[in-house]
């Protein structure tokens, strides 16, 4: 079966146009080829990419015997482990979005809102008054700050900190895009890229694992996510093992943390760049009263800007599975073993969907509803960002508290880019911005 056409050339060529830019990299295929394309990257099948949304509906209703996310995810288990959601498919993987969902959904989730806002604020206060800094890097304090206090439930102080500490050291290793290449990852002692990554990795582990044992000596009225975790039980009433808690864990960690962050900066790439908007944001802002979380859900206008800035720069551009038997799609006959794409950053570009796709507009999101095979930064089906409401209240929240306390300016020294990180992609020089003006955060205490 012929796939369909794509470009050619030295592996290693492609491999790093599209790793260095891959919005770039899928306009210029699917104006090259048409709507379906075919690429090779190291060490996976062929990988054929769409964008139609009827295409993406079928990927998406499949139930998960065909296609298989975790065989596709396989180049993230060497620092997840193999047991986490990310990486498993079928029976195995069903089990366990059971047992991960119910901290992120509802009222659970709601009652992390009043952190958010308290670890917000902090921030905010620490924003240095003269010349410009990286917002990306505040933005990351502020969602690692969450994602640790949500997970682990500790409190500011040593432990906070050194937790923090190991966590970040291995983070920033694990986001050093070469080592997403699988022949990089060779141990040539502790100042190579990949043993200095093992060790960190080792490292982390050593804590994560005193924290797991910890919570299963003495878990009594605790309500963080791990809490939850340790105490969750499956279909059979059998409770994670410490591998498997472990692995979802770092999962948790890593794919709950940097995406935040960079979705959060391209959010504020966007508003202040266009007055109109950042205006009728301010203005929703004002006449909200209290900022409650509840009330944070409730508004139209930030909830249309969170979803525009998903939408027009999603931070991760692909979604993939492993096909495991035979599948006609979008009219092309693919063969078991090829992979599937859907790509993200294309189908939020197609015209069809998106009047004036390129412009930031997030009045659209008001005006018409819009499919999960239109609009899918979190992915979609049974593989569906287990973090989506979550995410999408914090970077609310986080928002809603920047625009009430602050203004600020873009200060970058040129275009503004996407550029890659490990997984995502943030905007280049990690958004350089000048505070202009900060309200003390009494008079907008919630
Ligand atoms: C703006 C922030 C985020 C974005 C853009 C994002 C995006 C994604 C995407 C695209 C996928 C793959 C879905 C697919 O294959 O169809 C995914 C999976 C996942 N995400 Fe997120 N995510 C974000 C935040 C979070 C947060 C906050 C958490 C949890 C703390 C989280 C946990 C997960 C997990 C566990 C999976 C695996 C789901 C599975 O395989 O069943 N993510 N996310």
């Amino acid at each position: 079966m012929a796939l369909p056409p794509g470009p050619k050339g030295p592996p290693m060529l492609l491999t790093m146009h599209w790793l260095r830019r891959p919005f770039e990299f899928l306009e210029d295929c699917q104006e090259r080829f048409g709507e379906a394309f075919t690429f090779r990257l190291p060490q996976l099948p062929p990988l054929v990419v769409f964008s139609n949304p009827e295409v993406v509906k079928t990927v998406f209703a499949e139930p998960g015997e065909a296609l298989h996310a975790g065989a596709f995810n396989q180049s993230l288990s060497a620092f997840l482990g193999d047991k986490s959601v990310l990486m498993v498919d079928g029976a195995a993987h069903m089990r366990k979005r059971k047992l991960l969902m119910p901290p992120f959904h509802g009222e659970r989730m709601l009652a992390y809102g009043d952190l958010m806002m308290e670890l917000a604020d902090d921030a905010i206060d620490a924003l240095p008054e003269d010349g410009s800094f990286s917002l990306h890097e505040r933005m990351n304090g502020i969602a690692l700050d969450v994602i640790i206090r949500s997970i682990f439930g500790v409190e500011r102080g040593p432990r906070e900190r050194e937790m923090k500490k190991s966590i970040t050291e291995l983070l920033e290793v694990m986001t050093w895009p070469p080592l997403l290449i699988p022949f990089m990852r060779t141990d040539l002692g502790p100042l190579s890229p990949w043993g200095r990554a093992l060790r960190l990795l080792k490292k982390a582990d050593d804590g994560l694992y005193e924290e797991i044992r910890a919570r299963r000596v003495n878990n009594a009225g605790r309500q963080d996510i791990l809490s939850l975790l340790v105490d969750a039980r499956d279909e059979e009433g059998k409770p994670m093992e410490d591998t498997e808690l472990r692995d979802e864990l770092v999962t948790l960690l890593v794919a709950g943390h940097e995406t935040t962050a960079t979705a959060l900066t391209w959010a504020m790439r966007w508003v202040l760049a266009d007055p109109i908007v950042e205006d009728k944001l301010r203005s929703e802002l004002d006449h909200a009263g209290e900022l409650t979380p509840q009330k944070v859900q409730s508004l139209p206008y930030l909830d249309a800007t969170a979803r525009e800035a998903l939408r027009l720069c999603p931070v991760i551009p692909i979604v993939g599975r492993i096909l495991r038997e035979p599948m006609t799609l979008g009219g092309c006959d693919l063969p078991a073993g090829v992979g599937v794409v859907c790509s993200i950053y294309l189908a939020h570009r197609r015209p069809e969907a998106y009047e004036d796709p390129t412009r930031f507009w997030p009045d659209r999101f008001l005006q018409k509803k819009l499919t999960p095979a239109e609009w899918f930064p979190f992915g979609g089906g049974i593989r569906r960002c287990i973090g989506m409401a979550f995410a999408l209240f914090e970077m609310k929240m986080v928002l809603a508290r920047l625009f009430r306390r602050t203004r600020m300016k873009l200060d970058s020294s040129g275009p503004i880019k996407p550029v890659r990180r490990s997984i995502t992609l943030m905007p280049s020089e990690g958004l350089r911005v000048k505070l202009l003006s900060r309200v003390p955060r009494e008079h907008h205490a919630a």
